[in-house]
């Protein structure tokens, strides 16, 4: 099975690896793994004053789509409200990247990665995670 050329770029080429200080109250850290492989992705999001994601950095131990999907979606949260941030979805991911059926629960670790960093940042900051009834 072949990765698109969309995945072999950003597995050779990882946009914003890195961490950033767990501690910092503007940090929103998210860490997930997949049960289906046992991969781990790490995602930190930096919010400004003014609400919106500033910036982003993910460390990921696992496959190239997962790698590929971490990265992308530090592009993509980027400037967005938490609210966009949270409306991300694996499915625009996958498409993203094509990738295969076996590959998507790969998209979904960097969905769920978004928001347990969402929820941490919240957490941090005294918001109640809104639980689904
Ligand atoms: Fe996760 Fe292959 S099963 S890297
Ligand atoms: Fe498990 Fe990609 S995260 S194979």
């Amino acid at each position: 099975m072949a990765y698109s050329d969309k995945v072999v770029d950003h597995y050779e080429n990882p946009r914003n690896v890195g961490s950033f200080d767990k501690g910092d109250p503007s940090v929103g850290t998210g860490m997930v793994g997949a049960p289906a492989c046992g991969d781990v992705m790490k995602l930190q999001l930096k919010i400004g004053d003014n609400g919106l994601i500033e910036d982003a950095r993910f460390k990921t131990y696992g496959c190239g789509s997962a790698i590929a999907s971490s990265s992308l979606v530090t592009e993509w949260v980027k400037g967005k409200t938490l609210d966009q941030a949270m409306a991300i979805k694996n499915t625009q991911i996958a498409e993203e990247l094509a990738l295969p059926p076996v590959k998507i629960h790969c998209s979904i670790l960097a969905e769920d990665a978004i928001k347990a960093a969402i929820a941490d940042y919240k957490e941090k900051h005294g918001v109640p995670e809104a639980k689904a009834a």
